[in-house]
């Protein structure tokens, strides 16, 4: 079997005013009742092949975390609790040395929290596809068809020849532009899903080798972990000297024993309202607009009202981002919909 851990730490800011600290995106409903956390955890339970998921997350979400698992009816196997965001790169390793310590030969797959892809189908077969390369001690990422320069992603260079898998040639993270435009020219790259699998044993030989500083604080965090209410809380003190890094710029920009599998359907990083935008169902004109919002002669828009006593009308409005909550209100342009970010800190400069 294979054991999915979880990743459900980010804060998603560019997607306020859904998307708040105390209750980020991966949680909100955003596509359809289902939450992105709850339609990940379903994706990888719909077979045998899945052990009951880990999930790495903090304590401001632990309760949304296993009242949304429940309510998909969904047993989690165990709950990590960071003391704090490190990024990726300590969460995967505490992970894996918790499975470690239960079996070093488990396979473990790392999924984001936030990303909606349709076709759960699809994607256990792409999994079933790199599971072979797990023999040989090989670690497997999952390709993306890019379809324009994002500079938000990591880029897979592929080797001309594979099968069911096909090995990496290079791994670039988010690359500038000027580069990720050469990259698209050229056609043998695809994105990085961010989604990976591997044996617990190799994940951590990987970090041993390329970021081995984050061993000693994180594996001492598991060590120390209390046990709370069911969940383990990681011991906050080795944590806090554990770098704050990425699992791509960590291990797989430097990996050497890395294949992938390419995935032809649909995936989506909603990372923010363009991206929901350029996803979601649009009318004729190109509007993207839910049951509390109205379009009047608007075009290229997305307009959410996301309280039921709160009507939001839109008239003649053309590559606008408007969306409502019960306390906070957001009309932007689209193409600066990456610097809804500065709405939360200036807000929060604001007090
Ligand atoms: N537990 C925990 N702790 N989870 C975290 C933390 C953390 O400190 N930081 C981020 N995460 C979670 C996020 O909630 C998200 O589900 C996932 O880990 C990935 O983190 P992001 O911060 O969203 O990464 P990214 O989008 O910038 O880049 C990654 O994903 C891209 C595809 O969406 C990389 O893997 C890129 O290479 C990739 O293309
Ligand atoms: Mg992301």
């Amino acid at each position: 079997t294979i054991t999915p851990v979880i990743l459900c730490g980010g804060s998603g800011t560019r997607l306020w005013p859904v998307s708040r600290k105390s209750f980020p995106k991966q949680f909100a409903q955003l596509v359809d009742d289902t939450s992105l956390f709850q339609a990940t955890a379903e994706r990888l339970s719909g077979s045998a092949r899945f052990a009951k998921p880990i999930v790495v997350t903090n304590s401001d979400f632990r309760f949304v975390v296993t009242e949304q698992l429940s309510e998909v009816g969904i047993d989690p196997g165990a709950i990590l609790i960071e003391p704090e965001g490190r990024n990726t790169a300590p969460a995967v390793l505490a992970a894996a040395l918790y499975l470690h310590a239960r079996d070093p030969e488990a396979a473990m797959l790392v999924a984001p929290s936030d990303h909606r892809m349709p076709d759960g189908a699809a994607f256990r077969a792409a999994v079933e596809k790199g599971m072979g390369a797990l023999e040989k001690g090989k670690m497997v990422l999952f390709g993306i068809q890019p379809d324009r320069p994002e500079t938000g992603y990591g880029y897979l260079e592929l080797d001309t020849n594979g099968g069911d898998t096909v090995p990496l040639k290079r791994f670039v993270e988010k690359p500038d532009i000027a580069t990720a435009e050469k990259m698209i020219e050229q056609g043998n790259f695809l994105w990085n899903a961010g989604i990976f699998l591997f044996r617990v044993k190799d994940i951590l030989k990987a970090i041993e080798t390329c970021a081995g500083q984050l061993v000693g604080p994180v594996s001492a965090a598991v060590e120390e972990a209390e046990v709370d209410l069911g969940f383990l809380r990681l011991a906050p003190g080795p944590w806090a000297g554990a770098e704050d890094i990425s699992i791509d710029y960590a291990v797989m920009e430097k990996a050497d024993n890395l294949e992938v599998v390419p995935f032809e359907s649909g995936w989506s990083d909603l990372g923010g309202w363009d991206a929901m935008w350029r996803d979601l169902e649009k009318d004729g004109d190109g509007v993207v607009c839910n049951a509390g919002a109205t379009a009047i002669d608007c075009s290229s828009s997305i307009l959410r009202s996301e309280h039921e006593a709160m009507e939001l009308v839109g008239i003649g409005l053309k590559d606008i981002v408007a969306v409502a909550t019960r306390d906070a209100v957001l009309v932007a342009h689209k193409d600066r919909s990456q610097d809804v970010k500065l709405a939360v800190s200036a807000l929060k400069d604001k007090g």
